[in-house]
């Protein structure tokens, strides 16, 4: 069998109202000072109101930081690290989608370490422990609870860069499928795909392991059986609790394996259209899973099995391609506009995009199959 090393989130709390232990966690951390990490839409939603209402009723003095926005930059980062710098956080509680939770682990360290953003990616190898972090996702999702990855906006070059490190990994992350229930619709769509793709991608990665493999498998059929129940009943709670639950599967994998290139030629244009992660994701979905498919039939064959496709006594081949044509009915069924040219794109831009998706070798190297960059303007073309 394959060697490998599988690192974790120590702790995992999963069901219905569990933000209510959230003051016991920070008891249990010592932590009396908490700062919150939030966006501005979360903030005003009414489980945050209870929780930091109940919060003031108790010895807890906390800030909250609320100036984030979607896709998040490194300024916004500083800004939120200055902001527990001058209240004297002892703790930090990332609450919200991704964007929320990467600004929360890169301040628990920034907070405590006083580097700026920047100075923390260029010495990413040697980062030091940070203040200890508390994260609630909101969607379900980028699994970003239980990695320890980062993803910025870099709005210098208009890309985006992510930060890896042990030391981003949460000391607790609460999962509580009743504070998803107010995602709006295409949020839900966006987030849950990208969630799909996590799993897709960790299964696929030249990095996957036996044991990410079974997160991802597992991840792929939860997701897959109830994101289209998700955003048709929003108030399902079953089904909200399967995303969430399925998205915390994936981030374990991918963490543990790696996204590619679906990822990779998300970045770009995330960063320089301000397309949503998820949305950009699933425009570069079915192009790059196309080009990859025949570099590993077996893992794609395995994948069409556990969305329910019957795979019993069908060619490797032949599974996997109807696994593009089940994917390609959820994007219809999830109503999402998947061509770079509804979004601002010019033709005249993919030469520009391709030289940076190459420059991604993070993820690029993982791929399942090799992209150079005259496949890289054709995957950009054909997602035109
Ligand atoms: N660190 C990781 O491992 C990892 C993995 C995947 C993606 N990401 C990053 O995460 C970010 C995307 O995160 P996201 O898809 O969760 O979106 P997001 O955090 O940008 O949120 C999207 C929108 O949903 C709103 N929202 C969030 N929760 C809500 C709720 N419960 N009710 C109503 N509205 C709500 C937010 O206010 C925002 O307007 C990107 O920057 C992406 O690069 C990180
Ligand atoms: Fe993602």
């Amino acid at each position: 069998m394959k060697e490998f090393t599988f690192q974790s989130t120590q702790k995992v709390v999963f069901g219905n109202k569990k933000i209510n232990n959230l003051p016991q966690e920070l008891s249990n951390l010592k932590a009396k000072r908490p700062f919150f990490v939030c966006d501005p839409v979360v903030s005003k939603l009414e489980f945050f109101k209870k929780l930091t209402n109940h919060l003031k009723s108790t010895n807890i003095e906390f800030g909250i930081f609320t100036d984030i926005e979607s896709d998040p930059s490194f300024e916004t980062a500083d800004k939120a690290s200055k902001a527990i710098i001058d209240f004297q956080s002892d703790s930090v509680i990332g609450i919200g989608g991704g964007s929320a939770l990467d600004i929360a682990k890169i301040v628990a360290i920034s907070a405590k370490t006083k580097e700026t953003t920047e100075q923390l990616l260029q010495n990413s190898e040697n980062l030091q422990s940070g203040l200890p972090l508390i994260l609630i996702p909101t969607t379900a999702g980028t699994g970003s609870e239980v990695t320890h990855i980062s993803i910025l906006s870099n709005t210098k070059d208009k890309t985006k860069n992510g930060l890896v490190s042990p030391q981003l990994y949460a000391n607790i992350a609460i999962l509580d499928p009743e504070i998803t229930l107010s995602l709006p619709q295409n949020v839900t769509a966006f987030s849950g795909i990208d969630a799909i793709i996590h799993a897709l991608e960790a299964l696929t990665s030249k990095l996957s392991t036996p044991l990410t493999d079974l997160l991802a498998l597992e991840a792929l059929g939860i997701l897959h059986s109830n994101i289209l129940t998700a955003f048709n009943k929003p108030n399902d709670i079953e089904a909200r609790g399967n995303m969430l639950y399925g998205s915390m599967l994936a981030g374990k994998a991918f963490a543990n394996s790696s996204v590619a290139a679906v990822h990779a030629f998300a970045y770009p244009i995330g960063a320089e259209f301000h397309i949503p992660h998820g949305l950009a994701n699933s425009i570069m979905l079915l192009p790059v899973l196309r080009f990859n498919l025949e570099a590993d039939l077996n893992k794609y064959a395995k994948a069409a099995s556990v969305i329910g496709i019957e795979t019993k006594g069908v060619p490797c081949k032949e599974a996997a391609n109807q696994l593009i044509i089940k994917l390609d009915e959820l994007l219809n069924a999830l109503k999402i506009k998947r061509y770079l040219r509804f979004y601002n794109v010019n033709q005249s831009d993919i030469p520009n995009l391709a030289k940076k998706v190459m420059k991604i070798t993070r993820l690029m190297n993982n791929n399942p199959r090799a992209i150079n960059i005259e496949d890289a303007e054709k995957l950009y073309q054909e997602a035109f």
